[in-house]
């Protein structure tokens, strides 16, 4: 077999992961949503908040309007709710819709809520007019609340809240979690000019999502791949010592990137009042440590065939490895605690298969390399100095 050029191997990767990795046209989420009714409503919004959607059209003659609330539960007995607020913009004084499977009878039931307290809520009637009001559990795997309602006040300026809850208990719906997404789950609504706002937290939330992007870039893709690229190119002589600049390259801009997103965690974590993302904060302090020593690592790298230059490649790898697990597993923290749409979580999964596919398709490839070479001396994986490459030829144990 031929080998492939080391060249063509990090080509292929840098471009199947700016394939995966690349935002989809900024179109909106609810223009693709089919619903059973949908001729009936005029516009569609994103929430900024939970991946939820609202369907609607508005009608000034007599201030009545038509909403589909589309949102995803995270768990199947579950609760989704989408209310008003006439009287003020967070949880009490909510006018609510709250649809979840009927225990008895197994059917979505959506009920009326006027929550007057942050405690358990009680079915009730509430301040203005609704009718027409239906549930669904779509296959798709959403939940919709459908109903058309009197809107109460001013059409153009309503206080909307939206929630989702993992449980009901005896007909209740139970608490919902407070993640970032729970608690940013709220903004004014426009009926009239079709448009959505986040009262509270906007510029928090776009805080959030830097912070997210920033890591997710750095410890969750750049770090893995320049692993990558260390285990398995320098197997290619002609790939030395290209391999090492990329690798020192991919790491280093990985750790500046990843500096920030850790700074710019810090400074949330300060300003958060009352929560506190203990295990989140704790690895992210964890990696930055251990990403700091190993940028330390190059500059006291003992050459090739010094004594010690073992126990530094145990270190070095050691430290690498877990870097990386460490870090996908915070990427995965901070999704669950900042829950942006689904879609980026999937996005993110599908980057990490292929990075991980990657690598053991290189793993395979290699190893055909260095067994077509007939060099059996060592057997991989080793720490036998080959951070360096000149001896490739004759070793050629990652
Ligand atoms: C408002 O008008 C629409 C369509 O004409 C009608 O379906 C709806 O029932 C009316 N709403 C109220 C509150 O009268
Ligand atoms: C909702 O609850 C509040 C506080 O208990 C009460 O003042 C209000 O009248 C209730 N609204 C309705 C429509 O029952």
């Amino acid at each position: 077999m031929a080998s492939p050029s080391p060249r063509a191997l990090v080509i292929v990767l840098v471009l199947s992961l700016l394939a995966f990795s690349a935002p989809a046209a900024n179109s909106l989420a609810c223009t693709t949503q089919k619903l059973t009714d949908s001729g009936i409503y005029s516009t569609c919004l994103d929430l900024p908040a939970l991946g939820s959607t609202l369907h609607y059209s508005y009608n000034a003659a007599n201030s009545s309007a038509a909403v589909a609330f589309i949102t995803s539960l995270p768990e199947s007995r579950g609760w989704v709710s989408w209310a008003l607020n006439p009287t003020g913009t967070g949880m009490v004084g909510c006018q609510a819709l709250i649809a979840f499977k009927d225990a008895s009878t197994g059917a979505m039931a959506v009920k009326t809520y006027n929550v007057s307290s942050y405690g358990s809520v009680e079915e009730s009637k509430i301040s203005f007019e609704v009718w027409d009001m239906a549930a669904e559990s779509a296959t798709d795997g959403t939940m919709r609340i459908y109903a058309k309602i009197k809107v109460p006040g001013d059409a153009s300026k309503l206080n909307q809240v939206w929630q989702v809850g993992p449980s009901v208990t005896d007909g209740v719906p139970d608490k919902h979690d407070f993640a970032v997404a729970n608690l940013v789950a709220k903004g004014t609504l426009n009926l009239v000019s079709g448009q959505t706002s986040s009262t509270s937290g906007d510029s928090g939330l776009q805080k959030k999502n830097i912070h997210g992007i920033l890591n997710v870039v750095s410890w969750g893709i750049l770090f893995p791949f320049g692993i990558i690229i260390a285990r398995y190119l320098r197997v290619f002589p002609s790939a030395d010592p290209t391999w090492f600049y990329l690798h020192v390259f991919c790491q280093f801009s990985a750790y500046v990137i990843g500096s920030a997103g850790w700074g710019s965690g810090l400074s949330l974590g300060g300003k958060s009042e009352g929560i506190i993302y203990s295990s989140h904060r704790n690895l992210g302090i964890a990696i930055f440590c251990m990403s700091t020593i190993q940028m330390f690592a190059l500059l006291v790298r003992p050459k090739k065939d010094h004594k010690y230059r073992f126990y530094w490649n145990i270190y070095h790898h050691g430290f690498g490895y877990s870097i990386i697990i460490i870090g996908i597993v915070n990427v995965f923290k901070g999704y669950d605690i900042l829950r942006p749409a689904e879609k980026w979580k999937s996005r993110y999964i599908t980057t990490i298969a292929a990075l991980v596919g990657f690598a053991l398709l290189l793993e395979v490839v290699t190893w055909m390399v260095v067994l077509k070479r007939g060099s059996y001396k060592s057997t991989r994986p080793s720490y036998d100095g080959s951070c360096d490459g000149q001896s490739r030829q004759d070793s050629l144990a990652l």
